[in-house]
C-alpha cells in the first residue's frame, strides 16, 4: 500500500499527494462524515449527523500522527478524527472515478450449447462446501445461468438448496409454483404450450431478480427448455444497431396482469432495456404474454414496435438461443431479469411433466456472494 508523502489544505478539500505519485482530494465535509468513529460497532449504522456541522467545517490542523495515521482536529465540534492510511487510499474516491469500469458479466451466445457442463454443478458440491455454494453464486451473478444436478425429486426439497443462498422471494402464485398441465390456468406456464423466451413477471415494480425451476417429473414428449442472454443480445445491438438500441433504453413499455383468479390489477412500465449508472446492463423487460396494449406516444409507436420486433426476434434467433432438456433432480436457475427462458410445447397424454418454481431476489445473490468471498 502506498504512503503519503505530502498534505495540501485548500478551499473545500484536503490535497494527498501519495508517495506513487497518485493525487488525491478529500472534501472536509465528505472527511468530517467518514470519521472513523462516526459508525456504532455492531449496527456499522452512522451515529454522527452531518447536518450538526456547518458547511464551512474545515481542518485546524492536520498532519501524520506517530501512529502513521492522518490526524485532523477540525474547526468546529470539538473532535479530532484519525484516519487510516489504506482505509483512505481504497474509498479514494478521485483514484476511483479515474479507473475504467469493468463489467462482472460474462456474455454468451449459442457457443454455451458445446459447454453445458461449464454452466452445471452438482447439488452435493452446494450442500456440502462453501466452495460448491459459491462456485453455483458465481454462475449465477456472471453468468446468470445454473443448473443443478441430482438435486431430491421430493416436492418442495429445493427449498433446502436455495436455503444456502437466503429467504425465497414471495408471490401470489406461491412457493413453490407449480408448472404443471391444470385446466383454467391462471398462468400459460401451467399448460401443455410452448413458452416463448420470455421473464416472469415484468409487471412488478421489482420482478424477481433469480428463478430456479425444478424439474420433477419430465416424462411427456417435448417440453424442452431454452435459454438466451438478453445482456448478450442487447450488446450486440448497443454495437450493431444503434437506433433500435437507443429506442430500447429509452421509451418505457408496458406491461400488465389481470388474470382472473385476481382482485388486483398490476402493471408497469420500464424500457426493455436499463442500464447501470456505469452504463452497464441492469435488467431486460421482455415477455410478449404480458406485454399490455402499448400507450406510447403516436410519433414514436413505429420505432417502438420496430425495435420491440427486432429485439424479440434476436431473443429468438438460433445465434444466441441455448436449448436443452431438463431430467428429474435438476434445478434450472437463472438470472429473471436477463436470461430469458422458454419451452417447447409437450404431450400431457404422453407421459407426465412438472416442475417447481421458486424466485429469489437478486440483492439474497449478490449480497451472500460478496460475503462469502470477501
Ligand atoms: C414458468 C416457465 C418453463 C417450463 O413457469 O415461468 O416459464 O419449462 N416454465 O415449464
Ligand atoms: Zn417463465
Amino acid at each position: 500500500m502506498a504512503g503519503i508523502s505530502k498534505l495540501e489544505k485548500n478551499g473545500t478539500y484536503l490535497k494527498v499527494i501519495w508517495d506513487d505519485g497518485e493525487e488525491s482530494k478529500f472534501n472536509y465535509m465528505w472527511l468530517r462524515d467518514n470519521c472513523p468513529t462516526a459508525h456504532d460497532k455492531d449496527s456499522r449504522h452512522r451515529m454522527f449527523d452531518i447536518l450538526k456541522v456547518s458547511k464551512d467545517i474545515n481542518p485546524k490542523k492536520y498532519t501524520i500522527n506517530t501512529n502513521g495515521k492522518l490526524e485532523i482536529e477540525w474547526s468546529e465540534g470539538e473532535h479530532t478524527s484519525h484516519y487510516d492510511i489504506n482505509w483512505l487510499r481504497e474509498n479514494c474516491y478521485t483514484i476511483k472515478n479515474k479507473q475504467k469500469y469493468i463489467s462482472p458479466y460474462k456474455l454468451w451466445d449459442n457457443s454455451l450449447q458445446n459447454d453445458i457442463k461449464s454452466i452445471s454443478i452438482d447439488c452435493d458440491e452446494i450442500m456440502s462446501s462453501n466452495e460448491g455454494l459459491v462456485k453455483w453464486l458465481k454462475l449465477l451473478h456472471f453468468k446468470g445461468i445454473a443448473i443443478v444436478n441430482n438435486a431430491p425429486t421430493k416436492e418442495k426439497s429445493a427449498f433446502e438448496v436455495l436455503n444456502r443462498i437466503s429467504h425465497t422471494r414471495e408471490t401470489f402464485f406461491k412457493t413453490p409454483f407449480e408448472v404443471i398441465n391444470v385446466p383454467k390456468p391462471n398462468n400459460s406456464a401451467y399448460t401443455a404450450h410452448a413458452l416463448k423466451n420470455h421473464m416472469d413477471l415484468p409487471w412488478f415494480e421489482n420482478p424477481p431478480g433469480y428463478q430456479f425451476l425444478h424439474c420433477l417429473i419430465n416424462s411427456a414428449n417435448g417440453g424442452d427448455s431454452s435459454a438466451v442472454d438478453g445482456f448478450a443480445v442487447a450488446e450486440y445491438l448497443r454495437k450493431s444497431e444503434k437506433d433500435i438500441f437507443e429506442t430500447l433504453v429509452s421509451v418505457p413499455l408496458k406491461f400488465r396482469d389481470k388474470d382472473y383468479t385476481q382482485q388486483s390489477h398490476r402493471s408497469f412500465y420500464a424500457p426493455a432495456v436499463s442500464l447501470t449508472k456505469d452504463g452497464d446492463f441492469n435488467d431486460i423487460r421482455f415477455s410478449v404474454a404480458t406485454m399490455d396494449a402499448l400507450d406510447c406516444h403516436p410519433d414514436v409507436m413505429d420505432k417502438v414496435y420496430s425495435a420491440h420486433h427486432r429485439f424479440g426476434n434476436l431473443l429468438h434467433d438460433d445465434k444466441f438461443v441455448i436449448r436443452f432438456r431438463l431430467n428429474p433432480g435438476d434445478i434450472y436457475s437463472f438470472n429473471n431479469r436477463r436470461v430469458l427462458h422458454g419451452r417447447t410445447a409437450f404431450d400431457p397424454n404422453s407421459g407426465h411433466r412438472h416442475l417447481q418454481g421458486y424466485y429469489i431476489d437478486r440483492d439474497e445473490i449478490i449480497g451472500r456472494l460478496s460475503y462469502l468471498i470477501k
